[in-house]
C-alpha cells in the first residue's frame, strides 16, 4: 500500500467505517505528518519576517537567535528545537503563544522541556511587565517548582537577550536536521488519546 495514497472509503459518515479503513487512512495520515511537519512550522517561522513593533529584530531573526545561542551553548537537540520554535505560537495564538508552541512539541520532548516553552512567556515578563503595567515578578508564582531556575536561565540566556541586529544567527535550513530528529522520535500520545 502506498501510504500517501490510500483507497477512498465509501463511506460519509466515521461510524460506518471498518477497522481497515482507519488503518490504512491513519497509516496515510501519519506519513503526511512525517513528510509535512517541519515544512508548516517551518512555514510560521518564515512568516514573522517583516514585522519588528519597534524591535530592532523582527521575530523571525529573533527565533533564529534564540536557537542559534542554545546551540552555541551546547544545549541538547530537543532544547535547541524548542529554542527554534518557542514563539511559534505568536503567529495564530498571540494571547497564549507559550501554551501552543509547548503543546506543538510535547509529543517529541520531555516534560521538563515542555514546562520550559509552556511557562517562558510569564518568566520573560520579568524583564518588560512592570513597564506595561505589569508584575515582573509573575514569574513567583512558579518558585517552587523543580524547573523554575531552568525557565529563568532559558528567557535569561535564550531569549531576553536574542534581540541583537549585529548577532550572527545561524540560518533556518540548519536547523532542519535537527528539528525533524526531534519531530520524527514517536510521539508520547497513543492515536486513541488524539484530541
Ligand atoms: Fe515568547
Ligand atoms: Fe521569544
Amino acid at each position: 500500500m502506498d501510504p500517501t495514497s490510500p483507497r477512498t472509503v465509501t463511506w460519509t459518515n466515521m461510524e460506518d467505517g471498518t477497522a481497515d479503513d482507519y488503518v490504512e487512512s491513519t497509516a496515510s495520515f501519519n506519513q503526511h505528518v512525517h513528510d509535512s511537519l517541519t515544512d508548516h512550522l517551518f512555514g510560521l517561522l518564515r512568516s514573522m519576517q517583516g514585522p519588528r513593533f519597534g524591535y530592532q529584530v523582527d521575530r523571525y531573526r529573533h527565533s533564529l537567535q534564540s536557537a542559534t545561542r542554545t546551540l552555541r551553548n551546547g544545549e541538547d537537540t530537543e532544547m535547541v528545537v524548542a529554542a527554534l520554535l518557542h514563539d511559534v505560537g505568536d503567529v495564530v495564538a498571540p494571547a497564549n503563544h507559550s501554551a501552543v508552541a509547548a503543546e506543538i512539541l510535547k509529543p517529541y520532548v520531555s516534560d521538563r522541556t515542555h514546562w520550559i516553552v509552556r511557562h517562558h512567556g510569564v518568566f520573560q515578563g520579568y524583564y518588560f511587565f512592570h513597564h506595561v503595567g505589569g508584575d515582573r515578578d509573575a514569574r513567583e508564582a512558579f518558585r517552587d517548582h523543580e524547573w523554575f531556575d531552568d525557565c529563568a536561565a532559558f528567557c535569561d540566556e535564550y531569549d531576553q537577550n536574542c534581540f541583537d541586529p549585529a548577532y550572527d544567527e545561524l540560518p533556518l535550513e540548519d536547523f532542519r536536521p535537527l528539528v525533524e530528529e526531534v519531530l520524527h522520535r514517536p510521539s508520547r500520545f497513543e492515536m486513541v488519546t488524539l484530541a
